[in-house]
């Protein structure tokens, strides 16, 4: 599996995000579209910036019956994305549908990885309010499992559990990490980072960078360093 730093366009408009991208004339970071911008700017905007030659994981983190599901991939997969999610906890079933719906009728399709148990989720809100009472660790290696037995590519966690995630589910079981941060950069809210080397040497396979690289003063050299740290 190929390593690639994938930016977190955390924008709330199309002209923002394009502008940001506008600044790394010739290269094409991997972009991830979240919630807040695919809401905001609908779905031309995977087609726009697909149209400039980047790859998308498109993070929507679908939950809800199998075929709601199902149908709603379909729909993704049509967009032509190249990776996309959903929550684990929608069970077995609801991932193998979301895998149907979203193979194309050439049998090609997007990479799908789950979410296990969301980094804002704690041991003490799982069992509060989830009435789930098992160790937060089991969980999320058990939601894993249930990702590989539905045939999905992998898993987002936390740059801490990409080894384990590896040892249960095999070196091929794709990792996508989110919570980087460079040596002498700022944290912000998160809480349990690695730098982009950290996720290397532990195995992730994709690091999602966000504010590290579209708050920084020269953004395009941000992804550079992330680049040189993780992959090269
Ligand atoms: O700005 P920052 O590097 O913290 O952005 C990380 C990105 O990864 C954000 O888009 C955030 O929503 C996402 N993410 C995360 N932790 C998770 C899942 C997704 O930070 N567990």
């Amino acid at each position: 599996m190929g390593k690639d730093v994938i930016i977190a366009c955390d924008f709330s408009s199309k002209d923002e995000t394009l502008a940001f991208l506008d600044k790394f004339q010739g290269r094409k970071p991997y972009v991830k579209i979240g919630m807040e911008l695919f809401y905001a700017a609908g779905p031309d905007i995977v087609r726009e910036i697909k149209a400039r030659g980047h790859k998308i994981f498109l993070d929507l983190k679908l939950h809800d019956i199998p075929n709601t599901v199902k149908k709603a991939m379909s729909v993704l997969s049509n967009l032509d994305v190249d990776m996309t999610n959903l929550h684990a906890a929608g069970t077995v079933r609801m991932m193998e549908g979301a895998l149907e719906g979203l193979t194309r009728p050439d049998g090609t399709r997007p990479l799908l990885i789950a979410v296990t148990q969301l980094t804002s989720t704690d041991q003490e809100s799982m069992e509060q309010d989830l009435l789930i009472k098992e160790p937060i660790a089991e969980v999320v290696m058990h939601y894993a499992q249930n990702a590989k037995r539905a045939g999905l590519d992998g898993v987002v966690c936390s740059p801490l559990e990409a080894e384990k995630v590896h040892n249960a589910c095999g070196k091929s079981f794709i990792t996508v990490t989110p919570g980087v941060r460079f040596a002498d950069g700022d944290k912000g809210d998160q809480k349990r980072v690695m730098t982009p080397a950290e996720a290397k040497r532990i195995g992730s396979d994709y690091i999602v960078v966000g504010r590290p690289v579209t708050q920084a003063a020269d953004p395009v050299a941000a992804y550079e360093r992330c680049v040189r740290e993780f992959v090269d």
